[in-house]
């Protein structure tokens, strides 16, 4: 753990249809991504498994005995399994329910302090019934709990879920311990204890999400020079099919994204040159340069193999975790990634960023909710553009291959 030896519990709170699931997988993305075990226990899902998905509204009732010692069963089960996680290696878990009681409240950070781990509460309160009633459509009447039934009978019966949940539901106070209360979409948030570099990422992650849905847009720049002759690294200007791709990517821009979009490269010629023909203003990110291959930059695999074996062996083994002599490693590009995924959170147009092969192979990984350890090994070609499309939970992905053909398009000189 990046600043306490005490795992963390984060534990949603909210009423039904205020983003509670969406926020604990962002949080959840967010922290697998930066390297930490981190897993969501959605206790509606455990519902859903043990109880089946088709459940009146009177089932939420609280004045239901039955239904509300089934709804502690599940809610208990999850519960388990999650501690039963951090136990087993896991470094931090979201337990994503309602947990709309003081007293469910307590029961929970009992056993989690019981274990020794930190609990952070995480409140969702929405106060814009147009933000609920969008929700609801969008995503309750959807949702596999009212599967085959008519999107108005879903919605009333979703409206007098809400109601039950409503009328016993208890804000977090601040005898319950830490806290941050997203309000409104994180138009307001209220923090209580919120201690350590940590926590403090992460408050300031949730500071910048938003539900606009709109796409980013992934591409590597042009062909280099240098990628025309297999070296990696330096700073190397666009070549001729390097160019002709500039100007076919600003082609496509125009007609499929169009021209309000975020432009942003790194702060090497060949992004930049990239990006001069869609004649839009860009950004260019020093934190967005090409994995720096130290003493290794400019040089061929084949180079790195002959002159320094050792090095080319202990980066086959672990790519991730290999950081080239006075360079970096995969893991350290995705540290310096982080002010680029705030920003990325945090902006409502479509943003469309011309990179290097690693850097958007960690961008990719966020977005895409990938292991970063897998994230050496994503296929980036080059003259491709990659649309990422978040969706209410995910992200859908397109490839688009442009003309003209680069000399080594899917990287076959590839390193270890
Ligand atoms: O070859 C192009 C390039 O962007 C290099 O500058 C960089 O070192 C490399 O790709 C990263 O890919 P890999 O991690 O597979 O070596």
């Amino acid at each position: 753990m990046a600043d306490s030896t005490r795992k963390l519990a984060f534990v949603m709170v909210g009423l039904p249809a205020r983003g509670k699931t969406f926020i604990a997988r962002k949080i959840a993305r967010y922290l697998s991504w930066l390297g930490h075990r981190t897993m969501v226990f959605n206790v509606g899902s455990y519902r859903r498994e043990r109880l089946g998905s088709r459940q009146h509204h009177s089932f939420f009732d609280p004045r239901n005995d039955a239904g509300q010692a089934a709804r502690r069963d599940v809610a208990l089960a999850a519960l388990d399994d999650m501690l039963s996680f951090l136990r087993e290696g896991g470094d931090i878990a979201i337990y994503d329910a309602t947990n709309n009681t003081r007293e469910r409240r307590a029961l929970v950070r009992a056993r989690c302090e019981d274990e020794g781990l930190e609990v952070v509460f995480v409140e969702s309160i929405c106060n814009d019934p147009a933000l609920v009633e969008e929700n609801i459509r969008a995503n309750k009447a959807r949702s596999p709990d009212y599967e085959g039934v008519p999107e108005e009978e879903a919605v009333r019966d979703f409206r007098m879920r809400i109601a039950h949940y409503e009328s016993a539901y208890e804000e977090v106070g601040e005898d319950e311990g830490h806290f941050v209360k997203i309000i409104d979409v994180g138009r307001t948030l209220v923090l209580h204890r919120i201690e350590g570099y940590l926590l403090a990422r992460v408050v300031h992650y949730l500071l910048n999400l938003h539900v606009q849905p709109r796409s980013v847009w992934l591409t590597r720049h042009g062909e280099s020079e240098f990628n025309v002759l297999g070296r990696i690294g330096g700073d190397s200007p666009l070549s001729e099919a390097g160019r002709g791709y500039a100007r076919t990517l600003a082609g496509v821009a125009r007609e499929r994204i169009g021209p309000d979009v975020v432009v942003w490269t790194s702060t090497l010629r060949r992004t930049i040159e990239t990006a001069e023909a869609l004649g839009l203003p860009t950004r260019a990110w020093r934190a967005l340069d090409e994995i720096d291959a130290g003493v290794c930059d400019a040089m061929t695999y084949e180079e790195i193999a002959d002159g320094m074996p050792q090095e080319y062996e202990a980066r086959q083994a672990d790519k991730f975790r290999y950081r080239y002599p006075r360079g970096e490693s995969y893991q350290d590009v995705i540290q310096r990634l982080e002010p680029v995924i705030f920003e990325l959170e945090r902006e409502r147009r479509p943003v469309l960023v011309i990179g290097h092969q690693a850097v958007l192979r960690a961008l990719y990984a966020y977005m895409m909710d990938r292991p970063p350890n897998e994230c050496p090994y994503v296929s980036i070609p080059l003259h491709t553009i990659l649309e990422l499309e978040p969706t209410a939970y995910g992200c859908d992905e397109r490839r688009i291959d442009l003309p003209p053909t680069p000399v080594d398009p899917e990287g076959f000189r590839q390193g270890p």
